[in-house]
C-alpha cells in the first residue's frame, strides 16, 4: 500500500487548491476516527480519505469521471476495498455500484461531514474549538447553510451503526486534532 508520505506528495502534485487540501486532510482525519471507533485499519481508511478526491481538479467539468479517474491513478497503490469505496463515494455521478461495505459508507458520510464542519467552524469566533454536535444538527436543518453539503449522505452514518450525535462528535474531535493544519483555530 502507498505510504502516507507518498500519498501526501501525490495529493499535492495533483491539487494545489488550498480548500481541496484541507478537505483531503479533514476526510483523512474523520476516516481515522471512524476506523478507530469501528476497529478497522486506521492507516488504510485514513489514506483512502486523504486520496478519495485526487481527480477533483480534472473532473470538475466532467462529473461522470469523478472517482473513476482517481481509481485509475491509484490502481495497485491501494487494496480493492479502498478503490471500491472511492468509486462508490461518487456513485450518483459516475454510475458505480451503490455503497455496500462499512468502508463505503464511512467514506461517504465521513468526507461529506467535513463540508458541514468546516463551514460551521468558519462562522464561529473560536472556529472549531468548543463545537458541539447539537449546533451542527441545527445547521443540518438549515437548508440554506452550506447548501451543497448532502445531508442524506451524512445520515448514512446509521449504516455504520453509529448514531448521528456520536458520529458528529467523532468527526468534530477528529478534525479538532488537526485544526491548525486546516485553518480552523481561532486567531
Ligand atoms: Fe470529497
Amino acid at each position: 500500500m502507498i505510504s502516507r508520505e507518498e500519498a501526501l506528495q501525490l495529493l499535492h502534485a495533483k491539487n494545489n487548491e488550498h480548500n481541496l487540501i484541507c478537505h483531503a486532510l479533514e476526510s483523512e482525519a474523520v476516516m481515522r476516527g471512524l476506523a478507530e471507533k469501528l476497529g478497522q485499519d486506521e492507516e488504510l481508511w485514513g489514506i483512502s480519505g486523504l486520496l478519495h478526491d485526487l481527480d477533483y481538479a480534472t473532473t470538475k467539468e466532467d462529473h461522470d469521471r469523478h472517482g473513476l479517474d482517481t481509481v485509475d491513478m491509484l490502481e495497485g497503490k491501494l487494496p480493492e476495498e479502498a478503490l471500491n469505496a472511492i468509486r462508490r463515494h461518487a456513485c450518483e455521478m459516475n454510475g458505480a455500484e451503490e455503497p455496500s461495505t462499512q468502508m463505503d459508507f464511512a467514506l461517504r458520510c465521513g468526507e461529506t461531514v467535513t463540508g458541514l464542519i468546516h463551514a460551521a467552524a468558519l462562522v464561529r469566533p473560536t472556529k472549531i474549538d468548543g463545537m458541539k454536535p447539537k449546533s451542527l444538527k441545527k445547521k443540518m436543518k438549515d437548508k440554506a447553510f452550506a447548501a451543497s453539503v448532502n445531508r442524506d449522505c451524512i445520515r448514512e452514518c446509521d449504516k455504520l451503526g453509529i448514531e448521528l450525535t456520536e458520529f458528529l462528535q467523532i468527526a468534530i474531535a477528529s478534525i479538532t486534532a488537526i485544526a491548525p493544519n486546516v485553518g480552523l483555530t481561532a486567531e
